[in-house]
């Protein structure tokens, strides 16, 4: 079976899936230049921490290429500017911001050198977006095979939102490790959460579980409370968009209220996610930016209005789930337990 992925750089042209359309229809998008990458993330045509950080490495490249000059310094101050743009796409997944930086660090590097041409440059650029891919392709197969551990055979797993292929560039975080634990053959069962408004668990998760051949249950976000009380959960699992110092972590909204719903009913909650979801500027998750979206997309499902005209909502896209309600925190550098500030801190001291 093909791997699924959710964006491809061809001939250096960006193609992504329209996430919108799914799982009805699989139309890839050609994204010309860094305006179009832009407004691809800012509308969620692609979504998933690491995916629009993925996305944001090539729309710069195609910005590199679109700026006409041969005065470095011009140059310089124009990337810049499109670094900003793309970064600004959307606020709560810090990925997005670490792979720009990633991508203008190097270029501060490599334009005072003159013996490399512009289009040398922007070829060391192109391998540089296609590194950022490939890793986080590893990265996810590693955090697979540690979260594996913490599977028990024939577990009955609640997961939240869309942390698989589609919100990576490959294999997925969260559903990687589910991924990790049906190969290894536990017979595990899903529930997924329906993850309103955008639906990200009806529409994509079980797309991928699906394909998969995973056994799993769609669910409405209010049935999973219920589902804890009645034991038929051992363990929830989702990714994360921003986890912090003492490892308070944003991810979807709703996770907080799962994460405290699993601490009641003493079912383990955890988190999966690559280390450039960390972001270890921040000391809690009261300074995490929390994204707000309009509340159009809380009052239409799939294009069709769902409640009285003029009626105004409230939608926020993520929340914050406090370290305390967390039992751990899977990477690709291994399962990090509390205490976070000491156990992050040595994680990323780790080589
Ligand atoms: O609004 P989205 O769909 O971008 O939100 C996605 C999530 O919250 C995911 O759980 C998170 O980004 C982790 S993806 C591996």
């Amino acid at each position: 079976m093909k791997e699924l992925t959710p964006l491809v750089w061809k001939n250096r042209r960006l193609y992504i899936i329209d996430q919108r359309l799914l799982p009805h229809k699989t139309k890839w998008v050609k994204l010309r230049d860094h305006n179009d990458v832009y407004r691809a993330i800012r509308d969620m045509l692609i979504r998933g921490a690491p995916a629009i950080g993925i996305v944001a490495a090539f729309g710069f490249c195609l910005g590199f290429r679109s700026v006409k000059t041969e005065d470095r310094e011009v140059l310089k101050e124009r990337i810049t500017e499109i670094a900003d743009l793309l970064g600004s796409a959307r606020p709560t997944a810090v990925n997005l911001r670490w792979a720009v930086n990633r991508m203008l660090g190097l270029t501060a590097k490599l334009l005072p050198d003159k013996k490399k041409s512009i289009k040398e440059i922007e070829h060391i650029l192109e391998k540089e977006a296609l590194n950022i891919l490939r890793e986080d392709i590893e990265t996810n197969r590693k955090i697979g095979r540690y979260g594996s551990r913490l599977i028990p055979k024939g577990a009955s797993i609640l997961t939240h939102c869309n942390a698989g292929a589609l919100a990576v560039g490959g294999y997925g975080t969260a559903i990687g490790v589910i991924r990790r634990a049906f190969e290894e053959k536990k017979d595990i069962t899903v529930f997924v959460d329906e993850t309103r408004p955008y639906l990200q668990g009806a529409r994509l998760t079980s797309y991928e579980l699906k394909s998969l051949g995973i056994r799993h249950f769609v669910i409405t976000d209010n049935t999973a409370g219920f589902l804890m009380k009645l034991r038929k959960i051992d363990l929830v699992i989702t990714g994360a968009d921003r986890i912090v110092r003492n490892g308070d972590t944003a991810n979807k909204i709703g996770t907080y209220s799962l994460a405290v719903l699993a601490k009641e009913n003493r079912i383990p909650f955890y988190i999966a996610a690559p280390l450039s979801t960390f972001d270890i500027s921040l000391e809690t998750g009261y300074e995490i930016p929390v994204e707000e979206r309009s509340g159009d997309e809380v009052l239409n499902i799939m294009g069709r209005s769902i409640a009285p005209k003029g009626v105004t909502a409230l939608h926020f896209g993520f929340d914050v789930t406090p370290a305390g309600y967390i039992s751990a925190i899977i990477t690709e550098r291994g399962i990090v337990y509390p205490p976070y500030r000491k156990n992050i801190k040595k994680l990323f001291m780790k080589r």
